[in-house]
């Protein structure tokens, strides 16, 4: 139900980019462009055009440091829908119909391959596999009990968000504020909240819904709340606070060890 209102939300962002890209798709101003250049060819007056766009554009989604939002990491050698330069360059101008807007109209061939240029800047400077043992991170993963909120490739709670694919999502320095700071970066739908209704002990876990009649807790116990609006006493959404303990007072090693761990699954979810 919490994605649900993720999607909602996020259904209106999308729409109204699109509509920020509509009037220039509809004059159909060129037929598709192909790539001329490669795009490591791109000068450094090129790279700050593309990250000006970048930052307009994409930022939203994908992190201001490209680590991963509400889309995926792009701080990672490959791309699975964009094999090669050429694809790229495609997607960011087509978008992907119903996920991302395609800004290929707005702005022209040129800076559409500035902003193809860029983001492979990015992947080059953040993608390269982050220093530790990954088998020591997994054991590492063990010990501490992360499965008791995280479910890996089917196993474990979800309390916390799945682990599964979180090598895609999130880029290294991402994972690692993760776990130092918690609070930094909470994901849409594990926002924190305390309720109280005017009869009963405060509930304090992570909102999965909320409507005009119902509130749904889910607390660190796993357990699941259904509160009755009209009969709470107190409801709080505590701003910047995360249910997810902090690691930082793990060994720098471990640490180092845990994100190149986390970085490699890329599993299915
Ligand atoms: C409304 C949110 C949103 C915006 C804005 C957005 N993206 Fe995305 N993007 C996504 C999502 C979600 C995916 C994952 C789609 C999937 O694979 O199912 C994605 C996928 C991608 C991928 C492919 C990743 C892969 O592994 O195949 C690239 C590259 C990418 N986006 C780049 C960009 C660039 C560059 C911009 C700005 C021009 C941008 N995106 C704007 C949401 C967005
Ligand atoms: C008591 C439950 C709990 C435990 C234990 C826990 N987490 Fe979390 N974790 C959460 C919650 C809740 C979130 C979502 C809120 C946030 O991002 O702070 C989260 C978020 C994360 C994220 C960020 C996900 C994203 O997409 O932004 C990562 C990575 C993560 N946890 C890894 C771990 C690892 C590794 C461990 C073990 C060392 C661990 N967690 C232990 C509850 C927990």
């Amino acid at each position: 139900m919490a994605s649900l209102i993720v999607r909602r939300r996020m259904a209106r962002v999308i729409a109204a980019l699109a509509v920020c890209a509509l009037p220039a798709t509809a004059r159909g101003q060129y037929p598709a462009p192909a790539l001329e250049r490669p795009l490591a060819e791109a000068g450094a007056g090129d790279l700050a055009e593309g990250k000006r766009l970048y930052n307009a554009q994409c930022a939203l989604c994908h992190g201001i440091d490209g680590g991963g939002g509400y889309g995926p990491s792009l701080l990672r050698p490959t791309f699975a829908r964009a094999a090669d330069d050429a694809g790229l360059f495609t997607l960011v101008r087509t978008g992907i119909p119903g996920v991302m807007p395609g800004f290929g109209d707005a702005n022209g061939p040129r800076r559409s391959w500035q902003l193809a240029a860029f983001v492979r800047s990015m992947t080059r400077a953040g993608g390269a596999t982050p220093p530790g043992d990954v088998a020591h991170g997994r054991v590492v993963y063990q010990a501490r009990g992360c499965a008791n909120c995280h479910v890996l490739g089917g196993d474990g709670r979800a309390f916390g968000p799945d682990l599964t694919a979180i090598g895609l999502q999130r880029g290294p320095a991402y994972l690692r504020q993760a776990l130092v700071e918690p609070a930094a970066r909470v994901p849409d739908g594990h926002v924190v909240v305390t309720a109280r209704a005017k009869t009963g002990p405060a509930i304090r876990g992570v909102r999965l819904s909320e409507d005009a009649f119902w509130v749904h807790v889910r607390d660190a116990g796993g357990r699941l709340h259904a509160l009755r609006v009209s009969e709470l006493a107190e409801f709080r959404r505590e701003a910047g606070a995360s249910l997810m303990p902090a690691y930082g007072t793990l060994a720098a090693a471990d640490l180092d060890d845990l994100v190149a761990y986390l970085s490699t699954l890329r599993g299915q979810r």
